[in-house]
C-alpha cells in the first residue's frame, strides 16, 4: 500500500511512520507543514529508506495538498496533523480552528475529489483514518465509569472543541458523500521524541536540570497513559482491519494522579541518574534552597489550568474484542523505557532547547513557502 500520512513528523506521526517503515513493506509519503512540534529529525532511523518520502505541506493550502494527493496516488491516509497542546489552545486559540477545523475540512474535500476519481477496486479499498483524542468527551467526575466510542461529546478546552468539531466533518463525510472513514479516539500517549511541553518529558527534562516540577492545582486530575508505540499498532490495525464509518476508543488502561506520574517518575530518575552524580541538578536546588537529595524536592504546586478536565479514562474493549488489539507495555515497563530514552538521547533533548533542530529546518525547507 501507499500510506499518506499527515502531521507525521509529530510525536504519535513519527511513531506510526518508524511502524510501517519497520514493520510492513508499505510506502509513507509524510506530509508535514513542520510546526514547532514537527522534528524530522524523530524519523532519522527511517528518512533514508526508499518507501519513505516527505513533503512539507500546510494541510490548510488545498492546492499544495491535492497535488501531493495528484504525484503520489495514495491508497489510504492516515490523519494525525494538528495543533495537540491544551494549554497552547488556551492561549490562543486560532491555530487550532485553522489547523484542526479547517485543515481538516481541506483534506476531506481533497480526499473526496481523489476518491471520487479512483477506479476499483482501489475506490473500495480507500481510507480516510482520522486520529482523535479522548478529550472530545469531555471530564468524568466519577472514580468508574469509563468513556465508550457512544459517550456524548462534550469538550471543554479550544483544543478538544476542535478536536470534536473535526470528528464531526468526518462523520459527515461518510454518511453525505459515502467517504470510507474511520475515526480512533485514544487517551495520553508518553514515551520517546515526546516534545517536552508535554507533562511528562516536561518533568523529565526539569529534573534532570533541578529546575521546579509545575504540578498543576493539586495534582488530583487522573489521566489514563498509553506508549506510543501500543498507539502505532493500534492505529495500523484499525487502518487495516477496521470496518468503515466505525469508531474505536483506543486506550492503556492505566489510570494515574498527575501527582502520582510525577513522583513514579522522580523515584525512576533517583534510582538512574541519582542527584549524587548529577552535579549541575544539585548545585541547582542547593541554590533554590533545597538539599539536592531526591527529585521530588522539586515538585511545586502552580495555578490550575483554567477549565481543567478531572478524569479521562478509556472502554478500549471494542478494538481489543473486535480487532485483536492490546497494549504490550503496562506503564511501570513503558515509563523506565521512557526515562532511559531521553537519559540516552540528550543530543535530541538538546537540539530541540536550543533551536537548533529549526534551524536546521529553515535551511533544508527555505522560509517554508512550499508550506
Ligand atoms: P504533535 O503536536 O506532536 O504533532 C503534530 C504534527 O502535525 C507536527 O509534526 C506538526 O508539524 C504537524 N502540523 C501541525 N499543523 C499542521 C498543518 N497545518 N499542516 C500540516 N502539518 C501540521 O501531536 P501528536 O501528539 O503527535 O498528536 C497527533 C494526533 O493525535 C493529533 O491529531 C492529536 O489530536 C491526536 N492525539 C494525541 C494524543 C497525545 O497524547 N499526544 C492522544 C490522542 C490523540
Ligand atoms: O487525552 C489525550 C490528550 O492528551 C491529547 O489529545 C493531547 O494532544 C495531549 O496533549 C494530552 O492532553 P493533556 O492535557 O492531558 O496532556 P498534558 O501532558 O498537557 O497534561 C497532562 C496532565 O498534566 C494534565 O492534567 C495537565 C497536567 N500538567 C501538565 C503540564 C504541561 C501539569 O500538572 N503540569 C504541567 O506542566
Amino acid at each position: 500500500m501507499k500510506i499518506l500520512v499527515t502531521g507525521g513528523a509529530g510525536f504519535i506521526g513519527s511513531a506510526v511512520i518508524r511502524h510501517i517503515i519497520d514493520h510492513t513493506e508499505h510506502s509513507v509519503c509524510n506530509v508535514d507543514k513542520l510546526t514547532y512540534a514537527g522534528n524530522l529529525e524523530s524519523l532519522a532511523s527511517v528518512s533514508d529508506n526508499e518507501r519513505y518520502c516527505f513533503r512539507r505541506v500546510d494541510i490548510c493550502n488545498r492546492a499544495a495538498l491535492a497535488e501531493v494527493f495528484h504525484e503520489f496516488r495514495p491508497d489510504v491516509l492516515m490523519h494525525l496533523a494538528a495543533e495537540s497542546h491544551v494549554d497552547r489552545s488556551i492561549d490562543g486559540p486560532a491555530a487550532f480552528i485553522e489547523t484542526n477545523i479547517v485543515g481538516t475540512y481541506n483534506l476531506l474535500e481533497v480526499a473526496r475529489e481523489y476518491w471520487n476519481k479512483l477506479g476499483e477496486p482501489n475506490k473500495s479499498t480507500f481510507r480516510f483514518h482520522h486520529i482523535s483524542t479522548d478529550e472530545v468527551y469531555g471530564d468524568l467526575h466519577d472514580t468508574s465509569s469509563l468513556f465508550t466510542e457512544a459517550t456524548p461529546y462534550a469538550p471543554s478546552s479550544p483544543y478538544s472543541a476542535s478536536k470534536a468539531s473535526s470528528d464531526h466533518l468526518v462523520r459527515a463525510w461518510k454518511r453525505t458523500y459515502g467517504l470510507p472513514t474511520l475515526i480512533t479516539n485514544c487517551s495520553n500517549n508518553y514515551g520517546p521524541y515526546h516534545f517536552p511541553e508535554k507533562l511528562i518529558p516536561l518533568i523529565i527534562l526539569n529534573a534532570l536540570q533541578g529546575k521546579p516540577l509545575p504540578v498543576y492545582g493539586k495534582g488530583d486530575q487522573v489521566r489514563d497513559w498509553l506508549y506510543v508505540e501500543d498507539h502505532a499498532r493500534a492505529l495500523y490495525q484499525v487502518l487495516t482491519c477496521g470496518q468503515v464509518g466505525e469508531t474505536y476508543n483506543v486506550g492503556g488502561h492505566n489510570e494515574k494522579k498527575n501527582i502520582d506520574v510525577v513522583k513514579t517518575l522522580c523515584s525512576i530518575l533517583d534510582e538512574l541518574k541519582p542527584l549524587a552524580s548529577n552535579t549541575a541538578a544539585c548545585a541547582a536546588m542547593r541554590a533554590s534552597g533545597l538539599e539536592g537529595k531526591a527529585y521530588e524536592e522539586l515538585i511545586s504546586y502552580v495555578k490550575d489550568r483554567p477549565g481543567h478536565d478531572q478524569r479521562y479514562a478509556i472502554d478500549a474493549s471494542k478494538i481489543e474484542r473486535e480487532l485483536g488489539w492490546k497494549p504490550d507495555e503496562t506503564f511501570e515497563s513503558g515509563i523506565r523505557k521512557t526515562v532511559q530514552w531521553y537519559l540516552d538521547n540528550p543530543s535530541w533533548v538538546e537540539r530541540i532547547k536550543s533551536g537548533a533542530y529549526q534551524s536546521w529546518l529553515d535551511k533544508q525547507y527555505g522560509d517554508g513557502s512550499q508550506a
